[in-house]
């Protein structure tokens, strides 16, 4: 499925342009689909330095997101997914780099298989990208929300950074809980994508490929 929405996601690879690569294994797909085209793109940003890696590996020019005006389209995956196109990510511990490349992005075109597809974001715990020396202030601050954050073990995010994986959260509005985890101090950003929601899921499904707008 994973592979269906890989190949799926090259409709909306304009030629000529540089474009937003995100990072997990679905991602993954879909960069080694570039692979097979990379003469029709001038290049991309990544939102990762593993994606930067496989990116480079496939032929493909990687670029500052600094070097660029915008980018017409960010293809990425999702950790979980709901029908208004808000999601959770970061489950591989991107997430920072992954919320500005989407902010860049006229277009956030989500990649994912059908178990990513949720009623209420939660289930998943939400990575909470924080400054070091904020971590246990952070996580008391957290525990405050309802939250049961546990640090990632022997994990460091690109920006040299802490992940606390927040448990037991039932998100009913998730456009604020992202905006209330954001002000608390020592936070760098949180897997929330609910102010810059997806603008079209490719969903993978055992009969195919849905193509899904908010509802
Ligand atoms: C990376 O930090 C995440 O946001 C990924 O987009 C997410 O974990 C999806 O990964 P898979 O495609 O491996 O399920």
């Amino acid at each position: 499925m994973k592979q269906a929405v890989a190949k799926a996601a090259m409709e909306h690879v304009p030629s000529g342009c540089i474009i937003g690569v995100g990072t997990g294994s679905t991602a993954n797909y879909f960069i080694d689909e570039l692979g097979k085209i990379r003469g029709k793109i001038e290049g991309a940003v990544a939102s990762s330095e593993a994606t930067a890696t496989r990116l480079k590996q496939h032929g493909i020019e990687v670029f500052e997101l600094n070097a660029v005006d915008g980018l017409e389209v960010y293809v990425e995956g999702a950790d979980e997914i709901t029908a208004n196109m808000h999601m959770i990510k970061g489950g591989g511990g991107a997430l920072t780099r992954e919320k500005i490349v989407a902010a860049a992005s006229k277009k956030f075109v989500c990649v994912a298989d059908e178990t990513k597809l949720v009623d209420i974001l939660g289930k998943f715990p939400l990575p909470v990208e924080v400054i070091p020396m904020a971590r246990s202030y952070v996580s008391r601050e957290l525990v405050k929300l309802g939250g049961l954050p546990r640090l990632r073990s022997g994990f460091v995010t690109d920006n040299g950074n802490l992940i606390l994986d927040v448990h037991g959260l039932t998100i009913m509005n998730p456009v604020e809980l992202e905006g209330i985890i954001n002000q608390i101090t020592g936070v760098v950003t949180n897997g929330l994508f609910a102010k810059r929601p997806a603008d079209l899921l490719l969903l993978g499904t055992s009969s195919g490929v849905r193509s899904i707008t908010a509802s």
